[in-house]
């Protein structure tokens, strides 16, 4: 054996970023809301760890926003199950403001855990509770098809945790 092929470096295993790329299946039915959805998923692609703060931030604050205008579309309609649905967005932001306080630095890994949970529960939060909104929304016929953007004011535990963050920031 000579000393050139004990000496050979194996090549640098990268690993495959955890994407999940927007879907129509993943459509509720309501323009507005499909639209900020499918931004939300473009955001999630995009993080990378050599822009991540500037990325997390612009995707947190779009989050504060399209939260928001869902919520105002749920309460124009009077949608029934729009506490239980404003529980969840809040319990969402409780675990995004604890991922975050977990570590100040970024590594590829903590980015790749960052995508990988926003995508699932993205997923499965639009393909369950907004659908279920989406379904409902559609069967009453109600004639609003958006409500003009607020984005000043965010109700619930939701928004005090991101106004926090920001503060923070
Ligand atoms: Fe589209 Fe309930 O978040």
């Amino acid at each position: 054996m000579t000393s050139e092929t004990t000496t050979q470096k194996a090549p640098v295993e990268q690993k495959e970023p955890f994407v999940i790329e927007w879907r129509d299946g993943f459509k509720i039915g309501i323009v507005q809301i499909d639209l900020e959805h499918r931004h939300l998923f473009t955001l999630v692609k995009a993080l990378n760890l050599h822009s991540v703060r500037q990325t997390v931030d612009e995707l947190l604050n779009y989050v504060v926003t399209h939260f928001t205008n869902e919520q105002r579309l749920m309460e124009a309609s009077q949608y029934p199950a729009f506490e239980q649905h404003l529980k969840l967005h809040e319990e969402f932001g409780a675990s995004v403001a604890e991922f975050m306080g977990n570590s100040e630095e970024w590594t590829e890994d903590r980015v790749q855990e960052l995508r990988r949970f926003l995508n699932k529960w993205l997923i499965g939060h639009i393909m369950t509770h907004d659908l279920r909104f989406g379904k409902w929304y559609e069967n009453r016929n109600v004639s609003i098809q958006s409500v003009p953007p607020k984005v000043n004011a965010p109700r619930g535990l939701f928004a005090r945790l991101f106004r926090i963050n920001n503060q923070a920031d």
